[in-house]
């Protein structure tokens, strides 16, 4: 295969194995036209792009009925509030400001720029989060975005002083397109600022289910210089952040218009460091995930022979990665509890384990629940406190089981 970036023939160090789509979660009549493909990670040694081999069209993931609603948790809401409030304070000046966001959803970050009545745009394909959004005062359009949609902007409003997104650019394959996108888009002295989930951090916790469909990259440092750099921009700083299991959040600029701050170069050292920019880590952290999968299913296995009802905790997307290539099913594992009414009632992808109401969970306690919602624990277990102190027990598959 090819780099998607550079162009650089590459190869996959691993595979999880057959994979559904992480958001597909599905009733029993659709079993049968279910769309799978095999996951295979790869890494970049010229331009350090972290990607999946195969990635199912963008068309397949994000639709009218998208499953992942931002808002469902709390601590995301105040996260999201926490990054607007930032990005006005630190990167926004003047009057008449207009600030785009990529992957806007349910309207969780820009509600905040409209609570403050700034001039904004989300730009989200899947339509019925883009309907919430509307519903929150955001001004939303339906569409993917490219370089095409970024003309189509400044047609009509513009160019933008900032150009925002969080947890979506990872999703985008032509990320070269995005570049060319916003570098129509922002004006001189405008600022690119996005976070994804952290490959660093992902090395560091064998936080492999990071890697699924949507995932099409994993940044670091290194790689986010590399890709934009390529098109006229620079890292000028970074700010790692706690969310999603560990996440990095880049600030770029064109090239000379901005200073950098000395913390681009720490986390490049502290990378190099960590050996991202070598294939032998992927090859250690093959071996990682390996290990992780066999005392996941060992520990699963004594809880059914022990005759302990398990219950997972969170249909999250990363789910799908651990459940199928795991081969965690309904064998194992009764039944999910999540508070998304569009999972609810449904099954997960690949593995076809009931998602049941959150209620499920708390009218009926298991003997132990599965975190499958991992990133959200400290959330999760001030909200539990009541199964927890009444003996429930809680396995956590990441970092550490
Ligand atoms: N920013 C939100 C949502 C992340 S989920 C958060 O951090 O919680 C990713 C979102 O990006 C989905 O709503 C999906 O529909 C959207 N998306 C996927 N590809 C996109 C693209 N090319 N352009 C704009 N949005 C995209
Ligand atoms: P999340 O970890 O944000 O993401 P991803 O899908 O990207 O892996 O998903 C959280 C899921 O967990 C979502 O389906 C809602 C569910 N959830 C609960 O059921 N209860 C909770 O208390 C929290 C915080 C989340």
């Amino acid at each position: 295969m090819k780099c998607r970036i550079c162009q650089h023939e590459i190869r996959p160090f691993m595979s999880f194995g057959r994979m559904p789509i992480a958001n597909g979660f599905l009733t029993p009549e659709e079993f049968d036209s279910e769309y799978f493909f095999e996951l295979k990670p790869a890494f970049c040694d010229q331009c350090y792009a972290f990607q999946i081999e195969e990635q199912p069209d963008p068309e397949m993931m994000f639709h009218d009925h998208y499953a992942f609603f931002s808002r469902t948790s709390k601590f995301m809401q105040r996260h999201f509030k926490a990054y607007a409030d930032w990005v006005y304070s630190n990167h926004l000046k003047g009057d008449d400001l207009f600030v785009v966001e990529i992957g806007s959803n349910d309207g969780i970050m820009l509600e905040n720029f409209a609570n403050r009545g700034v001039r904004h745009l989300g730009v989200e394909p899947s339509a019925n989060v883009a309907e919430e959004a509307r519903k929150h005062g955001v001004e939303t359009i339906v569409c993917f975005f490219g370089s095409d949609t970024a003309k189509g902007i400044v047609e009509e409003y513009g160019q933008s002083d900032a150009l925002l997104a969080a947890n979506v650019m990872c999703h985008i394959p032509d990320l070269n397109g995005i570049a060319e996108g916003a570098d129509i888009l922002l004006k001189d002295d405008g600022v690119l600022i996005f976070e994804d989930p952290y490959l660093g951090a992902m090395i560091k916790k064998t936080s492999y289910d990071q890697i699924y469909d949507e995932h099409v990259f994993i940044f670091s440092a290194l790689s986010v210089a590399s890709i934009f750099g390529r098109h006229g921009f620079e890292l000028i700083d970074l700010l790692p952040q706690e969310t999603h299991g560990g996440s990095m959040r880049y600030v770029l600029a064109r090239k000379g218009v901005r200073g950098a701050s000395s913390i681009v170069c720490e986390i490049v050292d502290a990378e190099k460091a960590q050996g991202l920019h070598l294939p032998e880590t992927y090859e250690q952290f093959r071996k990682d995930c390996e290990a992780s999968k066999a005392r996941l299913i060992r520990l699963l296995e004594e809880e059914k022979a022990a005759g302990r009802r398990v219950v997972g905790y969170g249909a999250t997307s990363k789910s799908t990665t651990i459940l199928n290539y795991c081969g965690i099913g309904a064998n194992l594992i009764e039944f999910i509890s999540d508070t998304t009414p569009i999972k609810q009632n449904k099954c997960t992808p690949g593995m076809h384990v009931p998602v049941k109401p959150y209620e499920a969970f708390t009218e009926d306690y298991p003997d132990t629940a599965l975190l499958l919602a991992w990133n959200h624990q400290k959330e999760i277990m001030a909200k539990e406190e009541a199964f927890s102190s009444q003996g429930g027990k809680w396995i956590s598959p990441i970092p550490e089981i």
